[in-house]
Order: C-alpha cells, then structure tokens, then sequence
C-alpha cells in the first residue's frame, strides 16, 4: 500500500446512487410544501405578478383551480394573501366576513377543504392604506395593543369562514396569546396557530408589496427583528411556545438559515420557514438568464430548509418541486 493512501475514505459513501440514496439524511416530499396564494378582490382573471414571473394575483376562480392543483399534488397546505379592492387606516377588509380574504377561506375550505389544509395570512399590511401590520396611534407609530384587538377580530373572522391554521405574521408582542384566547373563547379550538415568530426587517419581502399592491410608508424596522439579531429569534421563540403557538416560522429562509438551524434545534414543536418573494425572484431571474439551472437550484435550496431542521417549507415552487418529485417512479419519490 502506498504511504499515501488514506486509510479514511468519504467518498465511499458517495460511490453510487444507490450508496448516497441510503445515506442521505434529508429528503423531500410534497407534504412539506405549503404553497402561498394571492386572491384579488373583484379580479375576473388572474394577473401575473411582474416581479415574480410564473405567481399570479389570483381571482377566486383561479384560486381554486390552484387548490385543486395541490390537493391532487399532495402539498402540506395553501397559505392564503388578500388583496383588497379598498384599503383603509384600519384595515377593515381583514375583519368583515364578505372581505376578500375571508370569502376565499370560504370557498377553499368548501371545495377542497378535505385534502388540503387551509391557512391565512394574519396581518393587516394588506389592508391598510399606509401599508403597516397594525392600526397607527397619534403620532404615526404601530400601536401594539389596539392592533391585538384587530387580530382578535381578524382571527375570529377566518376562523368562522373555515380556516385550519391561522398564521400571524405580524410581529406585534403578545399577538399569539391574543389570538388564541380570541379562538378559544368562541370554541375554535381545533384552529391552529402558525406562528410568523422570527420575521425579520428585510429587503427580500420587495417583490411582495407589488404582490399585495401595497405601498409602505416608512419601514418596519419597530416591529420586525433586526437582520444583526439571532439570540432575539430563541427569546421570541420562548414568548411564542409560552402563549400557545402550535407552529413556528423563521422568515426569509436562505438568508437566515443559521436563525432557522437555531430555532428547530431549540424548539419542541415543528418549525417551518419561508422562502419569500425575494428569493424566488432572484433564483427565477437568474434562471430565466439561464445562469442556473432551475430544478437544480430550486431542490437544492428547499433540501437546504430541510437540512437546517424544517419540517416544512412556504415556497413559490411547491407545485413545482410537487410535480417533479410526482414525476418520479413510485420508489423514488424524494429528492436529493
Ligand atoms: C405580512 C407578510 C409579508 C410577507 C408575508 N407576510 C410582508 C412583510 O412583512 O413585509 C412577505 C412574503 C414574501 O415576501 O414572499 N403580511
């Protein structure tokens, strides 16, 4: 034997198919991919969102096409967006039972309501005028309390029209506390909360605001963590678990996934995480440029989620990753 042969040999382990398939340790399945859906208010047709090619303002019809679609691919579920026709300094539209968002609930919970679960979007930024989470005290700021009542009303609202999940993403404090004695108080017991608990103040939400035409005025800065904070991400976590959260999110995903890593590690209930806008844009255009491979880019990146302990994943590719893993013969259905 030759004095430099090592005696370890990694790569043994990578030798075939076969080999790596045995030793993997993450995959993925189209359950793990919660998909996020935008509805306009009075929309006949659904529009495509410039800065997010291939993602669609939808209108209720084409939602419901879209929920179909990942009911039959097996997805964990669809995260539901409203977009308004009127916005207002109270965001309004978020609590009335004939608000866009809410009749979407509705009519989802109604047509697929069996296969797919049916989450919403808990926040008022699609709804007010000013663009900002929560309703606005005298001086302009986001006023914690008084936008607690509104979440109260909010989550009673899409709970009555049938949501399994509500998913507050706010980030104002106490907000899941809130929520759940709201729910409980009126016996929705069964309605889980999943919990937006580490959001931070970033630039990857942009191509969003143009998804829920929203036009913020300032930033969020007050209430969203701050991009330099991880150690904030395990104390929100612990405020979260303390007032009931059934599921946890760190939010953007690629950009924070030593957040991400942190929180699963840390957290007794299953931790998701969500590859917003910005990322989507940015593997998209580069895709379209074709400067990386799509199916490539876009496995890697979601089996990245898994990898850093996600149990599921909000993503703009769900059907997308759904239909290739479908694609696969039965016993290969997971990725790598
Ligand atoms: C707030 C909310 C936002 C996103 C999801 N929920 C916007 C924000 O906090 O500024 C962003 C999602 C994305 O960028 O894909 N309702």
């Amino acid at each position: 034997m030759s004095t430099n042969a090592p005696l370890h040999r990694p790569r043994r382990l990578r030798s075939s198919d076969m080999m790596r398939r045995l030793n993997r340790e993450v995959t993925l399945r189209s359950a793990d991919f919660i998909l996020p859906a935008f509805v306009r208010e009075g929309a006949s047709e659904p529009r495509e969102i410039t800065s997010m090619p291939g993602v669609m303002q939808h209108s209720l019809d084409s939602l419901v096409e879209a929920a179909r679609e990942a009911a039959e691919l097996g997805l964990g579920g669809i995260m539901l967006f409203g977009v308004p026709e009127k916005k207002d300094a109270v965001g309004s539209g978020a609590t009335d039972p004939n608000g866009i968002l809410n009749v979407a609930i509705s009519r989802l919970r109604e047509e697929v309501g069996d296969s797919l679960l049916v989450m919403a979007d808990l926040c008022l930024d699609e709804f007010t005028d000013h663009g900002h989470c929560g309703v606005l005290d005298e001086r302009g700021g986001v006023d914690n309390d008084r936008t607690l009542e509104v979440y109260r009303e909010m989550a009673l609202a899409q709970a009555r029209a049938g949501a399994h999940v509500v998913a507050p993403s706010g980030m104002m404090d106490g907000q899941i506390a809130a929520i759940r004695d709201a729910l409980d108080s009126e016996g929705f017991t069964d309605v889980a909360i999943y919990a937006y608990t580490a959001k931070y103040a970033s630039a990857f939400y942009g191509p969003f605001r143009e998804a829920v035409d929203s036009s913020l005025s300032g930033d969020r800065k007050t209430y969203q963590q701050d991009p330099a904070n991880g150690r904030e991400a395990l104390r929100e976590l612990e405020l979260d678990l303390a007032e009931g959260a059934d599921m946890i999110m760190v939010k953007p995903g690629l950009p924070y996934l030593d957040v991400l890593a942190e929180v699963a590690a840390a957290s007794p209930v299953p931790v998701g995480t969500y590859q917003v806008s910005g990322e989507y844009a940015m593997i998209e255009a580069a895709c379209q440029n074709g400067w990386l491979d799509r199916e490539r880019a876009v496995l890697e990146s979601l089996l990245a989620f898994k990898r850093a302990g996600a149990a599921h994943v909000l993503t703009y590719y769900a059907p997308y990753a759904a239909k290739l893993l479908a694609d696969l013969p039965p016993h290969l259905r997971e990725f790598a």
